[in-house]
């Protein structure tokens, strides 16, 4: 954008007109588009247009600048300064025929829905709240490895931004120093023999002050900004996020799920732990024999009996 080249200096309608080769109303209206959009520019009937911040919004322009993905952030961006669910919005999209790649993003999450009826905490442009669409063609069976892959790329793109410890707790949450970072919530939508489509949605806390979590997570949760006492443009971590993931989603798609599993095993460091999961209210405690390529977990009971368990919370890691 050439504003954004030419940030802090004041351009005059008639030279962007000209520089841009489109009519002194064709300028006018870009630049109310942009305003509309979330760019801070000035204008004066003298000295013409100012762009004087570069925004810090999720705007579809920034995150493709500079965007180093083939598909993922390159189809369709759907920004929302405030949303019930960008799961909710991506769902809509892609039963309409929304392609592979299409992202939906929001500044601001009304109902940001969490793992087994939970709300995300989605407060106003502290956090990356994001769905992308994708229709991999996998039986649905196989669905549940996209979560956990979905799980890796995140994992990998907060240790290449950090020197911090992320950890991956099974299923899919995101850890570091014992508190969730970021959390995935993936929606399948099946046809007879394969998958149609899955929304991957996730919730990253970036520069999400302590005192700011609401009361039932504080403790629990923290943000990039807490682990590193710095500030993160959330447009640099959704950029690194698509493209860990479209990484390993190609992994996937030419090598199979056994290398990426190997990596989830190494960031999650759960085999051969004790712990205690609860399930809906039912606590099993034991020691974890595997995670399985469908996701589930083996446990060992204290009695001997194993118990696959496919969904549920890690509560306390005796070992
Ligand atoms: C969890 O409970 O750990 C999963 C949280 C997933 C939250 C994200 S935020 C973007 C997307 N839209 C939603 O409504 N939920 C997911």
């Amino acid at each position: 954008m050439y504003l954004k080249e030419e940030q802090g200096k004041w351009l005059s309608g008639e030279m962007l007109s000209n520089k841009l080769a489109v009519s002194r109303a064709a300028v006018w209206k870009h630049i109310r588009k942009l305003k509309e959009e979330g760019y801070i520019i000035e204008s004066s009937p003298r000295k013409g247009y100012l762009l004087s911040k570069v925004t810090d919004l999720l705007l579809p322009d920034e995150i493709r600048e500079g965007l180093d993905t083939g598909v993922f952030g390159k189809k369709d961006i759907f920004h929302f300064r405030e949303t019930d669910s960008t799961n909710i919005r991506a769902k809509d999209l892609a039963a309409g025929g929304a392609p592979e790649g299409t992202l939906v993003i929001a500044e601001k999450q009304t109902r940001g829905k969490g793992r087994r009826n939970r709300i995300w905490f989605s407060p106003e442009g502290e956090g990356i709240y994001t769905s992308l669409i994708l229709r991999p063609a996998i039986p649905p069976g196989e669905a549940p490895r996209i979560t956990l892959m979905v799980a890796v790329a995140a994992a990998e793109a907060l240790l290449s931004l950090t020197q911090l410890k992320v950890r991956i707790k099974w299923p899919n949450d995101i850890l570091v120093n014992g508190k969730k970072m970021a959390g995935i919530l993936s929606e399948v939508s099946t046809g007879m023999e394969k998958v149609d489509y899955i929304i991957a949605g996730i919730g990253i806390n970036v520069n999400t002050r302590e005192e700011h979590f609401s009361e039932d997570i504080k403790g629990k949760a923290t943000s990039l900004f807490i682990e590193t006492g710095e500030t993160f443009s959330r447009v640099d971590v959704i950029q690194a996020y698509l493209k860990w993931c479209e990484n390993y989603y190609e992994m996937l798609r030419k090598s199979g799920f056994e290398p990426v599993i190997r990596r989830w095993k190494e960031l999650a460091d759960i085999i051969g732990q004790r712990i205690m999961v609860d399930v809906m209210g039912k606590m099993y405690f034991g020691q974890v024999q595997d995670v399985g390529m469908d996701g589930v977990l083996t446990l060992k009971d204290d009695q001997g009996r194993f118990h696959r368990i496919s969904s549920g919370d890690v509560l306390l890691d005796q070992s």
